[in-house]
């Protein structure tokens, strides 16, 4: 695909920001200030480009609530990993039924990955008479003018172009936090993992711009973000479609330049493009965080080939090795599925011993789930629900026990720790904070030093989180 034809140009985006301000004009002319929910399902994608909705109501003039009674506009980010994370949407979708019954003015959006699936958004279109607009990750950057239709029109509108996906800079963004940022440096997916969902949602990997990006982090510094996350599906494969002499390691290098007191992460890295200058680059840049989220998927050399991954057990046992000789403290993290097709007993054995062999802080575990259209549905799957289940459970227990065993470790240690925000998970704590490598700590102290590194003791840790206490 010619860059011409990925990038929306400018006054395309003017257009829209146009109708924006033309809603605003209306919107302002209310009795009341009208208000919008954005809902979000699945991952950082999701997140950050609800962030880009939300910016976009923003500028209409809207302001947000959580109480979906008394929203005007509801829009819900909808996910399509697994098949629990539609069926969660679903209903949820279906009980705003009653809540638009009381409140026949309000407007339904669903957009997301689960809306670029024909087989869901026919259903919506079918059954989900109460939902108004449905659009996909390729139509975000018109919301604000299907947005206008539906208003004036009083129609529904169903716009999931099949195409290989855009870049749309300059959409305004209205951000959750005030201390941690995503920052997406690409789109789409060229991987094809024969499970995987997101590539044909998603459409084809496409790299923002560097400068944009880097003026984009700029920005962020200046208004004084100190967590940045580089977004992506495969952030190693950045710049390849660039055709400029720059990789994701240079990228890297390029935003740990940039003046300022902030940290970097990145995600998400797959193993087969993780090269030996990215471990370097990480290991030299002071700024990026000491951790990496490296999927393996499985410990099958076997399973990996029938997964497309495109690396073998040896050759991801062999990287994480490199990267602890670079990086001695890495935290490290992962993905696994089980119950593959095919996969068998032993097999899944594998995985259990690469699991014990790597011993990750932390792992994100996956019963397999066929989605629609990838070839991984198709495949023969013997093995039972029951067995699948049970080795889900082993490889829980087995990586709790890694996790905790690696967080009483922090025991009796004193850390540099971020403090990040109020406490809403642990009434006995009043902040959370993050080690450099992104573990949870709950600890005591005052409000005013949220944003700031302090010093603690690690005084107790379970298998999900460490507690401290402020050192003198
Ligand atoms: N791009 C990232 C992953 C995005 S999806 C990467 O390649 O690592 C996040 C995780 O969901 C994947 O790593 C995988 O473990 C899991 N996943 C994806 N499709 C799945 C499916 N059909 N069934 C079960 N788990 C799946
Ligand atoms: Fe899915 Fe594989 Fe792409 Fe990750 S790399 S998004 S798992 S196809
Ligand atoms: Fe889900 Fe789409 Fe992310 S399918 S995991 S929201 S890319």
């Amino acid at each position: 695909m010619k860059r011409s034809e990925v990038i929306i140009p400018q006054d395309e985006i003017d257009r829209q920001m146009a109708i924006c301000d033309a809603i605003r004009a209306r919107t302002a002319a209310l009795p009341h200030t009208p208000l919008a929910l954005v809902d979000t399902y699945g991952c950082q994608q999701n997140e950050a480009d609800s962030e880009q909705i939300r910016g976009m109501l923003r500028r209409m003039g809207y302001a947000f609530t959580e109480d979906e009674g008394e929203a005007d506009v509801i829009v819900i980010n909808t996910c399509a990993i697994r098949e629990h994370a539609e069926m969660r949407v679903l209903g949820n979708v279906g009980a705003l039924v009653h809540t638009k019954r009381k409140k026949p003015d309000q407007i339904i959006c669903l957009c997301g990955c689960a809306m670029q699936e024909p087989h869901m958004a026919e259903k919506i279109k079918k059954t989900f008479r109460h939902v108004d607009m449905v659009f996909g990750p390729h139509a975000l950057y018109r919301f604000p003018e299907l947005l206008q239709w539906v208003m004036e029109q009083k129609g529904r509108v169903f716009e999931t172009p099949d195409v290989a996906g855009y870049i749309a800079e300059g959409l305004p963004v209205a951000r959750k936090g005030t201390l941690k940022a995503w920052v997406s440096i690409m789109y789409g997916c060229n991987n094809f993992c024969t499970y995987c969902i997101v590539p044909h949602v998603r459409g084809r990997e496409r790299s923002r711009d560097p400068e944009r990006i880097l003026d984009e982090v700029r920005q962020l510094v200046a208004d004084g973000y100190k967590d940045i996350t580089l977004l992506g599906q495969n952030v190693n494969s950045y710049g390849k479609d660039l055709g400029l002499d720059m990789d994701f390691a240079d990228l890297l290098q390029a935003v740990n330049d940039i003046p300022g007191e902030f940290q970097i992460r990145f995600m998400t890295s797959h193993p087969r493009d993780a090269s030996q200058k990215l471990f370097e680059t990480m290991a030299r840049c002071e700024k990026v965080a000491p951790q990496l989220h490296l999927p393996f998927q499985s410990g099958s050399s076997r399973v990996l080939k029938a997964m497309n991954r495109h690396y073998d057990r040896e050759t991801y046992l062999d990287e994480v090795r490199r990267l602890r000789e670079l990086i001695p403290d890495i935290v490290l993290t992962s993905d696994v599925i089980v119950g593959f097709p095919g996969e068998t007993q032993e097999e899944f054995e594998e995985t259990l011993s690469l699991i014990e062999e790597v011993r990750f802080d932390a792992l994100f575990t996956f019963i397999f789930s066929p989605r629609e259209g990838t070839p991984a549905a198709k495949m023969p799957d013997p093995m039972s629900k029951e067995q699948k289940s049970k080795n889900f459970q082993t490889l829980l227990d087995v990586q709790n026990r890694i996790s905790a065993e690696k967080h009483a470790a922090y025991v009796g240690k004193t850390l540099p720790v971020f403090l990040d925000g109020v406490n809403t998970q642990d009434n006995r704590y009043s902040l959370t904070g993050r080690t450099g490598g992104g573990r949870l700590v709950h600890l005591n102290a005052p409000e005013e030093f949220i944003g700031q590194w302090k010093q603690v003791n690690i005084v107790r840790a379970s298998t999900w989180a460490l507690f401290g206490e402020l050192a003198e």
